[in-house]
């Protein structure tokens, strides 16, 4: 393995590294890509045909496409069969969004309930390919619950560093559950990623935050499969949240891939949402500044609670590739749009459903036309953050009107009381 198939570049100065070197930035600081040869492309009808394979690696929605991904010995493959979510038609929230129809593909579908398990296989992969044993990630609780799962999976030790009382429950758990070593630390995400960093260059622990170049690798796969489900047409947009900026760097990058290797005759354009008070992209993007300065980070979707996140640099890129937008709403309009996409049946966690929320802006503000062929991507699990659920229902959230509530009614539990209460 020596001379693998792809090499590392700094994006900021374009220097390289060998592909299976251990490291996760340039000398000068810049963060890396993965560069591929491609050498063994796939063909589109080659990849449609693993579709009815049952050979594990087949069935993994990221390992299906691994010649694009990560061409590494099977033998180190870490996988959980990720991937292959579901792409659903959602009537409801096209009309809440102003769009004639609308398709969401639900990353909570994956097997910790967020779409950090694609990277997380290839960042897995990766560390065993080059023979680490203990891992660690700073994290508002996705990446946190997906590295300690697939770790305890493939037999290697796990920290992760969290920010005190800032994680939802269900993802704290998960932690827990899985058998990782937790630290919660008394500064916000951004404190804890600063610190990790630190940690695994002193301890030569593995580093599985996005930072890692081969996370990307594998978060590539849910444009893959957004683009197999549709049978290979491109969408004219893709919707997403941005927190840290890995995942919509992941999309761009793989779509520019597919792209080059002649797999796709166009781009989607990519929309970014980010929280409004955690919004230094939005910021950036405005100002059409070429950095993006850090805030304070504060909303109620703790996922996308960063101020500085790690992948701007990557993400401009893609957006620039791409003919990308980027949109800020706030906490409210998040909540409200989270509370149709759970009524639709199909439930995601708050930062998820900001997807919807920054559709409903963009759609508003003629920036995506009503027409558009629309895919947003909605990123974690509705049980992930059970407390905002009741909270809101509940009318109990500070600062939040519970515009679509549902609360529980309380009966003492006589039979002509409920029937009362279904009416007729
Ligand atoms: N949605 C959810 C549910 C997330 O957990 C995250 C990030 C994002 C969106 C934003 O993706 O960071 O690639 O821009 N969660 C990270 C974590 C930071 O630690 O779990 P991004």
């Amino acid at each position: 393995m020596s001379h693998a198939p792809f090499h590392l570049a700094c994006v900021a100065c374009a220097a390289t590294f060998p592909g299976l070197e251990l490291r996760y930035r340039c000398d000068c600081g810049g963060v890396l890509d993965v560069v591929h040869a491609f050498a063994d492309a796939p063909s589109l009808g080659d990849l449609d045909a693993r579709l009815a394979s049952k050979a594990p690696l087949d069935r993994s929605g990221v390992w299906r496409f691994r010649e694009l991904i990560l061409p590494v010995d099977a033998q180190h493959v870490a996988t959980r069969r990720e991937g292959n979510t579901g792409l659903y038609d959602a009537p409801s929230l096209a009309t809440y969004t102003g769009l004639a129809a609308l398709r969401l593909k639900h990353e909570g579908e994956n097997p910790t309930g967020s779409f950090k398990d694609r990277g997380m296989t290839t960042g897995v992969t990766m560390a065993r390919a080059l023979g680490m044993t203990r891992v660690a990630c700073a994290s508002t609780g996705n990446t946190s619950a997906s590295m300690a799962a697939y770790a305890a999976a493939a037999g290697l030790e796990a920290f992760v560093f969290i920010p005190e009382g800032k994680i939802a429950y269900g993802k704290l758990s998960q932690a827990l559950a899985y058998g990782a070593r937790t630290v919660q630390i008394e500064g916000d995400f951004d404190a804890a990623m600063d610190l990790v960093q630190q940690v695994c260059a002193a301890a030569g622990v593995y580093l599985l935050n996005s930072v890692n170049p081969f996370r990307i690798e594998g978060q590539k796969a849910i444009g893959f499969e957004i683009l197999q489900d549709l049978d290979w047409r491109v969408p004219d947009w893709i919707v997403l949240p941005g927190g840290n900026l890995g995942n919509s760097t992941a999309l761009a990058k793989g779509m520019a891939e597919l792209h080059a290797l002649g797999l796709i005759d166009r781009l989607p354009r990519v929309a970014v949402v980010q929280a409004a008070g955690a919004n230094p992209l939005y910021t950036a993007w405005r100002s059409g500044a070429e950095t993006v300065e850090p805030v304070r980070a504060h909303t109620v979707a703790t996922a996308i609670q960063i101020g500085n996140p790690v992948s701007w640099q990557k993400c401009l890129r893609g957006l620039r590739q791409t003919d990308g937008v980027v949109t800020e709403v706030d906490d409210q309009a998040i909540l409200d749009a989270k509370a149709m996409v759970d009524a639709a049946g199909i439930g995601a966690e708050p930062a998820s459903c900001a997807t919807v929320a920054g559709l409903k802006r963009l759609v508003g503000e003629g920036v995506i036309a009503p027409d558009a062929d629309v895919v947003g991507i909605l990123t974690g699990h509705l049980l992930k953050d059970p407390d905002v659920v009741v909270g809101y229902h509940q009318d109990g959230l500070e600062g939040i009107t519970a515009t679509y509530a549902n609360a529980p009614v309380k009966v003492r539990g006589a039979l002509d009381e409920v029937l009362a209460l279904l009416g007729g």
